[in-house]
């Protein structure tokens, strides 16, 4: 899978993408991550990027002319056309769901707003799909494209090494319930004992344990944070 990354600030995915999974991701050639700096597409001495709304307000908006221009000549450099997502807080809620979509892509590209936003001719001209992490507002698009990347790259072929975990992961699988507790050792901390069941060796009684806890787990999310 190829992924670019269109942004200011490229700096800011140096030690993100080293990690420890999307490092060896990379390094095994399962997953191809390319920065591009939007700057690079800007005219004149001082690159500029940005200016102030027409009609007044604060602070500035990305031009539309080097960000179009960056997605476009991204866009290029391969055969094939990658899924356009902008991060942007009035996307579509990002969700389990989309994010297993989106990791049956070949490639995706990801662009990342600063200041105050885009120029809205940058949508009207790319149209590309809008994405948000959540209904809170963040300084820039980076820190949103590194939450899709590392979701999108756990369920790439091998990124894992261990497929069945993302089934078996919180809003994933047939069910698409939330996990329940886990326990490694010791087999008691501080006077709390993991479940007999865990020990007991019987795996038809443990996978039905697992089962009602994930349904409890569910509908306590369900009802204590909706
Ligand atoms: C300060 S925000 C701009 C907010 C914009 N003025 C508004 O009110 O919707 C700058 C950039 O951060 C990114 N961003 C901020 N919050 C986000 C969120 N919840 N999800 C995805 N991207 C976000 C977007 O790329 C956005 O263009």
């Amino acid at each position: 899978m190829r992924i670019d990354i269109l942004t200011l600030f490229p700096e800011m995915f140096t030690s993100f993408l080293a990690g420890s999974l999307l490092g060896a991701a990379r390094d095994n050639g399962l997953i191809d991550i390319r920065l591009t700096n939007i700057r690079d597409f800007a005219d004149g001495v001082h690159r500029q990027v940005d200016d102030r709304p027409f009609g007044g307000g604060p602070g500035m908006l990305l031009m539309p002319g080097p960000v179009v221009d960056c997605v476009e000549s991204v866009q290029q450099s391969d055969p094939v056309a990658g899924q356009l997502l902008m991060l942007t807080p009035s996307g579509r809620r990002l969700d389990q769901q989309m994010v297993e979509s989106l990791a049956t892509k070949s490639r995706i590209v990801l662009l990342c707003g600063r200041y105050e936003g885009f120029d809205e001719r940058v949508r009207e001209t790319l149209q590309p799909i809008e994405i948000s992490i959540g209904d809170y507002i963040l300084s820039g698009g980076e820190v949103a494209a590194m939450v899709v990347v590392d979701a999108v790259a756990r369920l790439v072929p091998g990124v894992l090494g261990h497929e069945e975990s993302a089934q078996q992961d919180s809003f994933s699988g047939i069910d698409r319930l939330i996990e329940g507790p886990q326990y490694t050792r010791p087999r008691e901390f501080r006077g709390l004992c993991v479940p007999d069941v865990l020990l007991s060796g019987d795996h038809g009684k443990i996978a039905q344990w697992r089962h009602e806890q994930a349904v409890r787990a569910t509908h306590r999310r369900v009802t204590t944070h909706s």
